[in-house]
């Protein structure tokens, strides 16, 4: 994979008595970056101030996100293809509105023959769990800043 280059953003941290830098993707168009089997990432924007994320997530038909909850909010926007949550009902299609709650597990499956794409906006840590929902990664903001600079 080849190394990321991310800014520091002035615009991020200007106001923040710690001056903790945040940083964003340095030009219009960021690489897709992979994560688990058939999901890739685009990643816009890490706060390091609130700990945020801005990514647009890339799946391929037939991928699976792995089950997790987040420790805040998460806000999305669905592009292309459609998907759903194995835990409910609910499909979202390209133009869906997307939120996930803090502390609500779920985990995200492609339907259909077309790549899924999706923005979201996720706001603090997410924990990843295994099918007896015990907790086995941790994802935030500066750890996949590091993963995305190496
Ligand atoms: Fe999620």
């Amino acid at each position: 994979m080849p190394p990321i280059p991310f800014r520091e953003n002035n615009l991020i941290y200007k106001n923040s008595p710690d001056m903790v830098p945040g940083f964003a993707m340095d030009g219009p168009v960021s690489p897709w970056i992979p994560t688990e089997p058939g999901i890739e990432n685009r990643f816009h924007l890490f706060d390091l101030n609130q700990n945020h994320f801005a990514v647009t997530v890339r799946c391929a038909p037939g991928s699976v996100i792995a089950r997790h909850y987040h420790m805040g909010a998460v806000l999305g926007y669905g592009l292309q293809g459609r998907w759903k949550y194995k835990e409910y009902d609910w499909v979202a299609v390209p133009g869906t509105f997307i939120y996930e709650p803090p502390g609500e597990a779920h985990t995200l499956v492609i339907l259909g023959d077309e790549p899924m794409i999706s923005y979201f906006h996720v706001m603090g840590p997410h924990i990843q769990l295994d099918e007896n929902d015990h907790q086995v990664g941790w994802v935030e903001a500066f750890n996949l800043l590091a993963y995305a600079r190496q």
